[in-house]
């Protein structure tokens, strides 16, 4: 009888991972690029994706930043292969008291305890997101917003308190189910008849980090 209880609640476990198998963070390891030849193998992937799949000029995919940028990976748990990455960069410089205003009443300097205030006055970050990529055979997995989420908690650890990305028109609402909005005053920006980018902000909580 005791084993009987045990061999069903193996299966229940063994259900659960399998109804579960596409989210469970095991099919998936998140770590940064801690080395030149991570951060070469974030280049393939991304030219893979940009360069051959979306023609974005070669050039102008390597911009020269990667150097000083923090890269997330996302590697697949069965044969260790690259699956997806993202690209965070760090600009030093607080946004100016008009822009904290501008995150809502949560936030607001009235309802703030002076430890608060002080917390958000020693971070002096604004981090920008970018070359987020997820191989084709792995995307409509929720494997994108994992690598955004990665990329925005290291942002935060890094004392970030806004952070920024510039993608596609059409991605709009993706972002937008991940925190995102259009940064006010801002309008599209087209760079040819086949792309339209729009520029989008997320404010991170305090207690982020
Ligand atoms: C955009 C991207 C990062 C999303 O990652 P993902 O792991 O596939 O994300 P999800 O599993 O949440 O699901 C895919 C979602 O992406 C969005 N999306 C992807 N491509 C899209 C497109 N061409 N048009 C509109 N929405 C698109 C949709 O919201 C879609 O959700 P839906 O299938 O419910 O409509 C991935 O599709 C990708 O790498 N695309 C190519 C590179 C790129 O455009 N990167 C973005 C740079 S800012």
């Amino acid at each position: 009888m005791r084993y009987s209880f045990h061999f069903f609640f193996l299966f229940i476990v063994v259900l659960f991972e399998l109804l579960n198998g596409t989210n469970a963070e095991g099919l998936f390891k998140f770590r940064l690029a801690t080395s030149v030849d991570d951060v070469r193998l974030c280049q393939a992937l991304r030219r893979q994706v940009f360069v051959r799949e979306q023609r974005v000029p070669a050039d102008t995919e390597l911009d020269g930043k990667d150097d000083g940028a923090l890269h997330v990976m996302c590697f697949a748990s069965n044969d260790g292969s690259l699956v997806a990455t993202g690209r965070c960069l760090l600009v030093a410089g607080a946004p100016s008291a008009s822009e904290e205003g501008e995150k809502g009443s949560s936030s607001s300097a009235t309802a703030s305890t002076a430890q608060q205030q002080q917390q958000r006055r020693r971070r002096r970050f604004h981090a920008v997101l970018g070359r987020i990529a997820v191989h084709a055979n792995y995307r409509g997995q929720g494997i994108g917003p994992q690598v955004i989420r990665k990329l925005e908690q290291e942002a935060a650890r890094r004392n970030a308190i806004r952070v920024t990305l510039t993608p596609h028109s059409y991605l709009h609402d993706f972002y937008a189910r991940l925190g995102y909005r259009r940064v006010p005053g801002t309008g599209p920006i087209p760079v040819n008849e086949h792309c339209t980018l729009i520029q989008m902000e997320k404010w991170l909580n305090l207690e982020e980090k």
